[in-house]
């Protein structure tokens, strides 16, 4: 017997893990954090065991007890205390990002990351403004044009409270274009924004939904977010927000998507970021309850998995157990 091919013999303790190809770091993981302008106390989300939405006056608590696991950024998504058509306290002086915003950028070191959609501060859940009858007739949909305008101001009031980086999230049609001139405009040139570029709509939203009470009244979001059936289309969709200066390219879910996560590292030459969504956390959760996987074993895998398709950065639900474990 004699073998002259041995891959085996890079799999020894010792040389495992010095030609390992990619690992896990703390600074790549940004913790979705959810405050709520109606919480008088943090109020645990069911679906996705460890997470909470925090009142306002908490935020500071939150982050702090994310920064102390090592991990550096945060995503802040707020729930309003009232909604109306447009979604108009996405964009107030005294909005629950905007408070929570400033609290934390003058308290903590955190790198701050604002989610910029109005689906949880409309009446209806969708992302923008409607079209005229949209709650009787399916295929009227949110208007494009109005919505950037709205996405434009929500964009500078966060900037203004003290964000690190915008995060369109509402797969509108020129919305990174829409918020970098409003934001240049504003004298938030330096701001970055972290473009969630292929969107897909998705079931994996489902737990999420209940974290931020933003699920549509009617309908779906299937006329602005992506086909789960399109690939290639998601390049042509990353290429426009590359054109309009996206500083990070995001794609959402992550697990069922790393052939995409993998075309966009492969295309373009900018920061990628993957979003391992709610419900790839909750059903990793369901499993683990009921002892029929590791938990800390599969998510390791799945962050892993993700950055082994390319991706730079990762949101993720599992961030402080990871960052503590590494
Ligand atoms: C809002 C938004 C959603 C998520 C992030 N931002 C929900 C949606 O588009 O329906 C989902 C995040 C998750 O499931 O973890 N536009």
């Amino acid at each position: 017997m004699s073998l002259t091919r041995r891959p085996r013999r890079l799999r020894r303790d010792g040389i495992r893990e010095l030609v390992a190809e990619t690992d896990l770091s703390a600074s790549d993981l940004i913790a979705p954090v959810f405050v709520d302008a109606t919480a008088q106390e943090r109020v645990p989300i069911e679906s996705m065991p460890g997470h909470e939405r925090v009142p306002v006056g908490e935020a500071v608590a939150r982050v702090e007890e994310v920064l102390e696991t090592g991990v550096e950024a945060v995503l802040l998504f707020g729930v309003p205390a009232s909604k109306d058509p447009h979604g108009s306290r996405a964009w107030a002086e005294d909005g629950v990002i905007q408070r929570a915003t400033r609290a934390i950028a003058a308290e903590t070191d955190a790198t701050v990351i604002t989610d910029l959609c109005l689906c949880e501060y409309t009446d209806h859940g969708h992302c923008g403004v409607l079209e005229e009858g949209a709650a009787e007739e399916p295929a009227l949909t949110v208007r494009n044009d109005e919505t950037l305008e709205l996405y434009g101001r929500v964009a500078r009031s966060q900037a203004a409270a003290g964000a690190d980086a915008v995060a369109p999230s509402g797969m509108m049609d020129g919305q990174v274009g829409a918020i970098r001139g409003a934001l240049d405009g504003a004298g938030f040139s330096a701001t970055p924004i972290v473009a969630y570029a292929a969107k897909y709509r998705s079931a994996f939203y489902g737990p999420f939904r209940d974290a931020a009470d933003g699920a549509p009244a009617f309908g779906d979001r299937r006329h602005y977010q992506m086909d789960p059936a399109n690939a290639r289309e998601a390049v042509r969709e990353v290429a426009l927000d590359v054109e309009q200066d996206a500083d990070v390219l995001m794609v959402k879910p992550a697990l069922p998507y790393l052939d995409v996560v993998s075309a966009v590292r492969r295309t373009f030459d900018r920061p990628v970021a993957a979003y391992n969504v709610s419900g790839e956390y909750a059903m990793l959760h369901a499993a683990a309850e009921r002892d029929w996987l590791d938990l800390d074993a599969v998510a390791r895998e799945s962050l892993l998995s993700i950055k082994r398709a390319g991706a730079d950065l990762i949101v993720t639900y599992f961030a402080e157990e990871i960052a503590r474990a590494l």
